[in-house]
């Protein structure tokens, strides 16, 4: 049997969602085919292994009704990862004592979301240790993490995106102090001021986002152009890079999972629709009130379902994705225009979630399409000949 490394957790602010994700993987991950183990990823980026007792027990607890609150903890044995660079493989050890083993692993399952777990870092780990993990690679990872890049690369292959404007906090520093310097105005809001022609070109109202956020973290909209400076720093502090969009009008956020393996063939999910209140999807309604919100399949007209399949292939194949991907859309029904918001190369995986409950309805349950999951990052055509070398091996065997 192969064994499973669930990694969960980690640094970013979607920690808590990724601890709900894990405690699902892991409920649902056929006991029969895997040996599974879990490691969790502190805030501090710390690997912990999380004893096999525990495990069993998360496994079995029954799940509340709040997916938030059924999240899997970090704690246990702390552990370093050493490479079998000759069959692939991964050893866990002691953190004090590296004699020790104290699990092994064949294939990685980075059910992280956002920075870290989600952006090609810890993608870029398991490369460098020629592990094979489930989901995307160390670009495609990067692409959907940072929404200026994935507009950049959606606009590039005529995927529809929403008019935005990119700011970064060097450049918004040397605007203010070139102000400073002149003796003109000081502080952020004149930063804004400057920025205005440049905002001019978007219709009001605004979305001002952290380019690499995730959960609607930072996520603020915007109606009055005296909020926009206190929008745009409130994203700074979660990260360097901002971006400011275009709303969509009544937008009606319709969401579409993807699958796509080692046969090339790239399968869609049946739409599915979040009912959003307030014109922003919070943190709250994502996580805590998602079964009332959450239809599947979407009740959209045949042509709109067709586009979001396709447009989602077309997403998909633009940034780059392996294995799995959730792509957003807003539409605006009343002027029949459909947008691409963005694709999540990890998303949520609770129960509940709308990628398990679209595949779901489709007909491929939670356990079906974790152990799919599994084969096809076994399968995967390696990019390191010794890895390549083990898979033209395993499959002569
Ligand atoms: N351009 C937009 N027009 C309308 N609503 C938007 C727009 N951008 C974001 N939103 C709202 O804000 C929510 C969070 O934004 P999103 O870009 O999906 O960030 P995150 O990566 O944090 O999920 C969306 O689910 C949607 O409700
Ligand atoms: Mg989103």
């Amino acid at each position: 049997m192969f064994q499973v490394g669930i990694f969960y957790g980690g640094p970013s602010s979607e920690h808590d969602v990724s601890c709900a994700s894990a405690k699902s993987v892991l409920r649902n991950l056929s006991r029969d085919r895997y040996i599974v183990h879990a490691i969790g990823v502190t805030r501090s980026r710390r690997f912990m292994l999380l004893p096999p007792e525990a495990v069993e027990y998360a496994r079995n607890e029954p799940a509340p009704s709040v997916p938030i609150a059924d999240r899997l903890p970090i704690g246990g044995i702390p552990v370093e990862l050493i490479p079998h660079r000759a069959d692939g493989s991964l050893s866990v050890v002691h953190a004090q004592d590296p004699a020790h083993q104290v699990a092994r692993i064949d294939v990685a399952f980075p059910v992280m979301h956002g920075a870290f777990g989600e952006d090609g870092v810890i993608q870029g780990l398991l490369e460098a240790y020629g592990v094979c993990y489930v989901g995307s690679g160390v670009a495609a990872s990067a692409v959907g993490m940072d929404k200026v890049a994935m507009k950049r690369v959606f606009a590039a292959e005529g995927i529809p995106v929403t008019p935005y404007v990119a700011l970064h906090a060097e450049r918004l520093a040397a605007i203010r102090d070139a102000k400073i310097s002149d003796n003109s105005n000081t502080g952020i809001s004149n930063t804004s001021t400057t920025l205005i022609p440049l905002l001019n070109t978007l219709r009001w109202p605004l979305f001002v986002k952290p380019a690499a956020g995730g959960s609607s973290i930072g996520v603020v909209r915007v109606t009055d152009p005296a909020e926009l400076a206190g929008a745009i720093t409130h994203a700074l502090a979660r990260d360097t890079t901002v971006i400011v969009e275009q709303a969509v009008n009544n937008a009606r956020e319709i969401r579409c999972g993807v699958l796509a393996g080692a046969d090339g063939v790239l399968r869609t999910s049946m739409p599915a629709e979040i009912k959003v209140d307030g014109g922003v999807l919070d943190y709250r309604q994502k996580y805590e009130a998602v079964d009332s919100r959450l239809s599947v399949p979407a009740d959209l007209p045949g042509p709109v379902t067709q586009r979001v399949r396709e447009l989602s292939i077309q997403a998909f194949d633009a940034a780059g994705a392996y294995g799995l991907a959730r792509v957003d859309f807003l539409w605006d029904q009343a002027a029949d225009e459909l947008f691409v918001n963005e694709i999540n190369t990890m998303p949520g995986f609770t129960a509940r979630s709308s990628f398990a409950r679209a595949w779901e309805a489709g007909g491929v349950p939670l356990p079906q399409l974790l152990s799919w999951l599994i084969d096809q990052a076994l399968l995967r055509p390696a990019r390191h000949p010794d890895i390549a070398t083990r898979h033209l091996e395993g499959s002569a065997s």
